[in-house]
């Protein structure tokens, strides 16, 4: 059976676990180190773990930063399920009516007034960042926030599982297909996904999760093991998502503000220009190149809009050299999976014209 923690939430742009497999167990032993620097919804630590690997991860965004924590460090289904008991004995409907009212008129529309207060009350109470049944928690939630009505187990009226569409497009929507928001009691709903997901072994092992920049790799506080020699990653595709803004409502359940917002915490998600994006991609090489030890392996799946595979490729590589260490590139594949990873996400859409994988070595 599919191990029930990968699908906790979903995530645009994420690699299938088939791939972060392949390569980890590929490249790596019991016991290895396995990093991903741009950890989205945590596939590779995930797997490294599984894999009875130790992972670091890490990713600028709080969504990619919440899921990748609760998947790697879960608590016992016990302990959430206390929490979870512990939280709805505290809920009162009186105390949060008046703020739910207050807020732009997208979430009177998108969620039931029960449904709108618990959110709000869960969001000002869980402690994500720091307690791990409240992390599990809030993944679970970030997880059923929005999706399909007629499944029954998501918590808004309809909108995609994947992406948070924007206010105005999803209340036009709204009000052409005549769809009022389901009346969801959160808790119930999170007990049903956390009884579903924990009929998968947990994962245990070491791992350090992270929410930094890519640059700021080799200054962090938490030590990166000497003996680092294994990168399965995939950066931000080139002009492909603005993960910021098309997480926007997941990112309000973590503390972020009513409204979407593009470039806020980070400028690196929707290169547009060609020049800027591989100064991106250099600065990446340069963090790898100083964490990473002799020997290391390095796998990038990576795409883009406008772009060819072979100009993908030779950029990729000519950007190695900022790394400071000599690299070659083992070998290179233009990604033959059916469901290529932006393409399955925003409804209606073709995806991005390119997608290839890369597989560097380190000597
Ligand atoms: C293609 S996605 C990774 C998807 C991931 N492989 C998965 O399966 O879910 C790229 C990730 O890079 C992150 N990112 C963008 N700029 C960053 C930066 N400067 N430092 C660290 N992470 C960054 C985004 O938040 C996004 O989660």
């Amino acid at each position: 059976m599919r191990n029930r923690f990968h699908s906790l939430c979903p995530y645009f742009a994420m690699f299938p676990e088939t791939f972060a497999e392949a390569w980890i167990k590929r490249l790596t032993r019991r016991g290895d180190w396995v990093l991903d620097p741009f950890s989205g919804r945590g596939t590779t630590p995930l797997s490294a773990l599984l894999l009875e690997r130790r992972a670091i991860a890490s990713d600028i965004n709080d969504v990619a930063y919440c899921i990748t924590k609760a998947k790697t460090n879960a608590p016992s289904l016990r302990t959430l399920m206390a929490r979870i008991d512990e939280l709805e004995a505290s809920f009162d409907a009186r105390h949060w009516a008046a703020a739910a009212r207050a807020l732009p008129e997208f979430f009177g529309v998108a969620f039931s007034g029960r449904t709108l207060q618990q959110l709000m009350y869960l969001r000002q109470k869980l402690e994500w960042r720091t307690k791990k049944s409240d992390g599990m928690f809030a993944g679970l939630v970030l997880g059923a926030l929005h999706g399909d009505v007629a499944s029954g187990g998501y918590l808004s009226n309809q909108m995609p599982r994947t992406i948070s569409t924007k206010p105005a497009y999803s209340l036009r929507y709204w009000a052409k297909h005549k769809q009022a928001p389901p009346d969801r009691d959160v808790f119930d709903i999170v007990r049903q996904w956390a009884a579903y997901r924990y009929k998968s072994a947990l994962p245990v092992g070491q791992s350090h999760i992270m929410q930094i920049d890519v640059r700021k790799l080799s200054n962090i506080e938490v030590t990166i093991p000497k003996n680092l020699r294994c990168v399965v990653t995939s950066p931000p595709y080139f002009d492909t998502t603005d993960f910021e803004e098309d997480q926007w409502l997941r990112r309000w359940f973590l503390g972020a503000g009513n409204e979407p917002k593009s470039d806020q915490r980070n400028s690196d998600d929707r290169h547009r220009r060609e020049d800027r994006y591989w100064r991106f991609i250099a600065d990446t090489w340069r963090s790898l190149g100083s964490v990473l030890a002799k020997g290391a392996n390095v796998v990038v799946r990576i795409g883009g809009r406008r772009l060819r595979p072979d100009r993908i490729r030779s950029a990729l590589a000519g950007a190695a050299c900022f790394s400071g260490r000599k690299v070659e590139l083992v070998s290179w594949d233009v990604s033959k999976l059916k469901n290529r990873q932006t393409r399955s996400f925003r409804p209606n859409s073709d995806g991005i014209g390119v997608e290839i994988d890369c597989h560097f070595h380190l000597v």
